[in-house]
C-alpha cells in the first residue's frame, strides 16, 4: 500500500512511519511527505530518509480551496492507497475527507473521546487525570472525533508538566501509529458505515 504523510512540524510520528515501513514485511510504503509548512524539520528528516518532500504553503494560494486543490492535484498524481495525518496543524475540507474517507488516518496526543483539541498535555493535567495517552483514529469531517483504530497509555506523574508529559507520550505515539497503519495496510481494520471494524487494539 502506498503512504502519503501530511506533516506541519519536526515530523517525529512522519519518521517512526517510514522507519517501521523500511522493515521488507511491513505492508505498507510512505512513498512521499506533504506538508503546509514550507520550514518544517520534517521535510528535510524525510529527504534524509530518501523520501520524496513536497511544501504547500497557504500564504501562496489565494483561498483554502486553491491551497487543497494543489494538495489534491499532488495526491492525483501520487496516487497514495492510505494518507497519515502526522502532526498536521490544519483541518481537511469536507470534500477531501469525503473523497479520502476511511483511507485518512491522524494521530492525536490524547485518550479520544477526552481532550479532542490542542494543549491536550496541560488539559490532562489540569483536570487531575492519573494517565494520558495517544490516539490514531479514521478522519472525518469532525475534529478529532473519527472511528478509532488504536490507542495507548502512559501514566501522569507528580510534577508533570506539558513537556514532559509530550515526551512520555510521543514515545507510545511513535510505537501506536505504525502499528495501526499495519492494520489498516492489512486490511485488517478498516472503516464501515462510520466504525472502525476488525482487529482494532489497544497497547
Ligand atoms: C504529536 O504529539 C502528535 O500527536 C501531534 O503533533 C505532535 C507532534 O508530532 N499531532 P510530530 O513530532 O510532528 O510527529
Amino acid at each position: 500500500k502506498k503512504v502519503v504523510v501530511f506533516i506541519s512540524g519536526g515530523g517525529s510520528n512522519m519518521v517512526a512511519l517510514a522507519k517501521a515501513a523500511a522493515a521488507p514485511d511491513f505492508p505498507a510504503e510512505i512513498i512521499a511527505v506533504i506538508s503546509d509548512k514550507a520550514n518544517a524539520g520534517g521535510l528535510d528528516k524525510a529527504r534524509a530518509l530518501g523520501i520524496a518532500a513536497f511544501s504547500f504553503v497557504r500564504k501562496d494560494f489565494a483561498s483554502k480551496e486553491a491551497h487543497e486543490a494543489a494538495i489534491t492535484a499532488e495526491l492525483d498524481r501520487l496516487q497514495p492507497d492510505i494518507i497519515c495525518l502526522a502532526g498536521y496543524m490544519r483541518l481537511l475540507s469536507a470534500a477531501f475527507i469525503q473523497r479520502y474517507e476511511g483511507r485518512i488516518l491522524n494521530i492525536h496526543p490524547s485518550l479520544l473521546p477526552l481532550f479532542p483539541g490542542l494543549h491536550t498535555h496541560q488539559r490532562s493535567i489540569d483536570a487531575g487525570m492519573r494517565i494520558a495517552g495517544c490516539t490514531v483514529h479514521f478522519v472525518t469531517e469532525g475534529m478529532d472525533d473519527g472511528p478509532i483504530i488504536a490507542q495507548a497509555a502512559v501514566p501522569i506523574v507528580p510534577g508533570d508538566t506539558a513537556e514532559t508529559l509530550a515526551a512520555r507520550v510521543l514515545t507510545v505515539e511513535h510505537r501506536t501509529y505504525p502499528m495501526a497503519l499495519r492494520l489498516v495496510a492489512e486490511g485488517k481494520v478498516r472503516m464501515e458505515a462510520g466504525r472502525a471494524v476488525g482487529d482494532v487494539t489497544g497497547e
